[in-house]
């Protein structure tokens, strides 16, 4: 079924995040006949281009990256149809009126201002909306991380925003809560009975989050290098991930009770700050190794700053201190230039308290759910069973597995997919709340104001690993090792 008719004004729409996600994610739906014929799509951004130079760029762009067999001459006449181009400057006053006169046909329709721009922008745009009375009651807001680089100025960004948009209009995109298989995690915790009983201390020994990438910084040194991994993604993609794990049950599948749980456990979260970062966190920094096939420099090499302090992977030991989870350990780690691109959470449930079988047996491993994020999407438990055949009774760990791609045939939409059109519906159960982003940055800025105290540089992995062996050492000192999938 098509979404409500709307205008989709992209700012930065001639950039890469337009140009590789957004184009494509519309496309794709439109595809699926998903966006209704009146539907518009306008792109801003400071160069001069005319309609038909714009249409030329999105037709290359999703030659890239549309997948041959998903592209078909109707669709591509039709969605570049629907495109317009505009030249804007936030820092000018040129052009907004014009804008508005071509939007104002209808007041009614849904408005989406997406802000794919930098972020010291947000406060411009958001600026010239409000004088230029484009801000109609159906308008919304979309805005990409980051949203500030600490609580200050992400408490900066939020009032920029809040001056020309209602918080109900304002859309803070998360892309991993886009993600098929994170949204399956809350199916699979809230639409079966048998996880949920088992879902706390008394039968949970810990919880692992791993968020390994095997790419480098590639052409985004500028921005990565004074982001780092603790702002890029644990800030925001690992603890969303986090929260969806740890929350209690929402009592409904609504915006609000969802954004109300996630925020409870942010602020259950226990402090790392300068009296015990060394014992709960790791730093690293990828130096020359070989990776994706091929040898790939160091980090300092790739940004052509031998000084810089910025960490490529974090590994945290996170607690939360309430009644559901008080002692169990959540490890989180994430780095670029890592052995494999892996995304996975994983519980391991408690040891059985007693064994009754001869030591002969074999070990008995604790039982683990492994929700596989990407790639290869699925979810495994693993179980003891009795090994077959008529040696006695010996004991092996095996996997119940359910891989997605052999269990559904149908492609996997990319996040923007659901998100950019989750705006349009006027639905933010999958987007985050002013609070939260709050809240997250106030737990993360002690660490790195820990870190920057500590002085000293993050500590060197070889590009292709499995990140410093510091990281290793933390989650083995409890006693617990790093999921490997055996399989
Ligand atoms: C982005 C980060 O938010 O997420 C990138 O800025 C990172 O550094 C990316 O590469 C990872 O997303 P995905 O969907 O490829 O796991």
């Amino acid at each position: 079924i098509p979404v409500e008719p709307f205008d989709y004004i992209v700012f930065g729409g001639t950039g890469d995040l337009a140009r590789r996600k957004l184009l494509p994610a519309l496309y794709h739906r439109m595809r699926d006949g998903q966006i209704p014929a009146e539907g518009r799509i306008i792109a801003a951004s400071r160069r001069k281009m005319s309609d038909d130079d714009y249409r030329a760029m999105t037709e290359e762009a999703l030659t890239e990256f549309v997948p041959e067999g998903e592209r078909s001459r109707e669709t591509l006449d039709a969605f570049l149809g629907m495109l317009s181009y505009r030249s804007l400057d936030a820092l000018s006053d040129e052009g907004w009126d014009a804008l508005r006169d071509e939007l104002d046909g209808d007041t009614e329709r849904v408005r989406a201002f997406y802000l794919a721009v930098a972020p010291n922008l947000f406060d411009d745009l958001c600026q010239r909306f409000a004088q230029h009375g484009l801000v109609t009651p159906n308008s919304r807001v979309v805005i990409e991380k980051p949203v500030g680089r600490d609580l200050a100025s992400a408490v900066k960004v939020n009032d920029a925003v809040a001056q020309a948009f209602h918080e109900s209009q304002v859309f803070r995109i998360d892309h991993y809560l886009g993600k098929e298989t994170v949204q399956n995690l809350m199916a699979l915790r809230f639409a079966n009975t048998l996880f949920e009983p088992l879902w706390n201390s008394a039968h949970i020994d810990h919880v692992q989050i791993t968020v390994a990438e095997s790419i480098g910084v590639g052409s985004r040194g500028d921005y990565y290098d004074t982001s780092g991994a603790l702002r890029d993604m644990v800030q925001n993609h690992m603890i969303q991930l986090l929260c969806l794990v740890a929350m209690e049950p929402p009592d409904s599948f609504d915006a609000n009770s969802l954004r109300d749980e996630k925020l409870k456990v942010l602020r259950a979260l226990k402090p790392i700050n300068a009296s015990n970062y060394d014992r709960l966190t790791v730093r690293g920094q990828y130096r020359a190794g070989a990776a994706e096939g091929g040898a790939v420099p160091s980090y300092a090499e790739e940004i052509g700053n031998k000084r810089s302090r910025t960490e490529t992977f974090a590994a945290l030991k996170v607690e939360i201190a309430n009644w559901r989870w008080a002692g169990v350990p959540f490890y989180l780690r994430t780095g670029k230039r890592l052995a494999d691109r892996v995304s996975e959470i994983v519980i391991t449930f408690r040891a059985i308290p007693h064994s009754i079988f001869p030591k002969d047996s074999g070990v008995i491993s604790q039982n683990r759910l492994v929700l596989r994020l990407q790639p290869d999407e699925g979810v495994k438990q693993w179980i003891m069973i009795k090994d077959p055949g008529p040696g006695g009774m010996r004991l092996n760990y095996v996997p119940l597995d359910m891989s997605f791609a052999e269990s559904f045939q149908e492609r996997y939409p990319d996040a923007y997919e659901r998100l950019l059109l989750d705006v349009i519906r006027g639905n933010q159960t999958l987007f985050m709340r002013r609070d939260e982003v709050e809240a997250a940055w106030a737990w993360t800025d002690p660490i790195h104001d820990a870190w920057d105290e500590d002085g000293s540089p993050p500590v060197p992995y070889t590009a292709g690993t499995w990140g410093p062996s510091a990281a290793i050492a933390l989650i083995e000192r409890d006693g617990r090792t790093w999921h490997e999938d055996t399989d």
